[in-house]
């Protein structure tokens, strides 16, 4: 049925064919995303980013992505600067919102405001992350980072790694990942593992999933690591926060036993969870990972307001 006009609130909005389609518009995005090439294909459309949370890599791959195909942006970055600080409605900010641009990209911090934000909106809304809830774009540029390094999704191995509670690019993902036939194995701290309610949805797309009983073994096996921040800011009491924090930590030493082909991601930023010295490691990905998110916003841009893309 194609992108154009719909909202993409959860990854789980996606079908297989869409993220298929995504991802083969991401590739012929790429000379563009550097400026290689000059396509306007968005000039004269309009982006609403309203982000009610901190965000350097979305919110700016988002414009990024906007400007390389010669649309433009409106921007709430600081919410306090917005009449939300006045005690406005997040169903009456969104309505306004529509009013104004062809699309609304939002972060906020309540889980389901997305859901909400696109019921008052008659322009199509991207999640880009809801709490704890779903970052369904960062969900596509993680795909394509895998796929651009494998050249297929299905059989990888990839270890999830981090906070799996709270982290909502691991349920995004572990959802796209089950769906294209990828098997997960999940490590976290105990009070960190993932919820139920998306791993019994995991079983229902009948997703391979396993816990790993030992994270160095784990490795060894794996074609993905994929890490996360422990997100503190999701933590009712910081002395909670304060038991898991370190505990977990990707060096070289670690990586030591790991396959060749191996690539470590992260959707950043980190706080520690990999250290500096594997940024010059041939397994590190994370940097491309963030890279790719402007071919794949303009991607997913042009297909949800044009239908076409490239
Ligand atoms: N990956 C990600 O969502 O980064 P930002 O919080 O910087 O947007």
């Amino acid at each position: 049925m194609g992108l154009k006009g719909r909202d993409l609130i959860s990854i789980r909005d996606l079908s297989r064919e869409d993220i298929e389609e995504v991802l083969r518009a991401s590739r012929r995005m790429l000379p563009l995303a550097v400026g290689g090439k000059v396509n306007r294909g968005l000039a004269g459309w309009v982006l609403t980013l309203a982000f009610f949370e901190p965000s350097t890599r979305t919110r700016l791959s988002f414009e990024t992505a906007m400007l390389r195909l010669g649309g433009a942006c409106v921007t709430i970055a600081d919410p306090a600067s917005s009449s939300t600080k006045k005690g406005e409605s997040l169903h009456d900010t969104t309505r306004i919102l529509s009013g104004y641009g062809d699309a609304i990209v939002l972060r906020h911090p309540n889980e389901g405001a997305a859901r909400l934000a696109a019921m008052a909106s008659d322009k199509p809304v991207i999640n880009a992350g809801d709490g704890a809830g779903q970052h369904p774009s960062q969900t596509l540029i993680d795909l394509a980072t895998m796929h651009e390094a494998f050249g297929t999704l299905t059989g990888l191995k990839v270890v999830l790694l981090g906070d799996l509670k709270f982290g909502r690019t691991a349920h995004s993902l572990a959802h796209a990942l089950g769906v294209f036939g990828a098997e997960l194995v999940l490590s976290s701290p105990p009070s960190l593992a993932l919820p139920e309610e998306v791993r019994e949805h995991l079983d229902q797309v009948g997703a391979k999933v396993s816990d790993a009983d030992q994270l160095h073994q784990a490795i060894r096996d794996a074609d993905v690591l994929y890490v996360t921040r422990i997100q503190r800011e999701r933590f009712g009491d910081d002395r909670e926060y304060q038991k898991v924090a370190g505990s977990y930590r990707i060096d070289n030493a670690v990586l030591a036993g790991a396959k060749d082909r191996l690539i470590v991601m992260h959707p950043l930023p980190r706080m520690g969870e990999i250290a500096p010295e594997v940024d010059g490691s041939p397994h590190a990905a994370y940097f491309r990972q963030a890279a790719l998110g402007v071919p794949v916003r303009m991607a997913l841009l042009s297909l949800m307001l044009t239908g076409k893309a490239g």
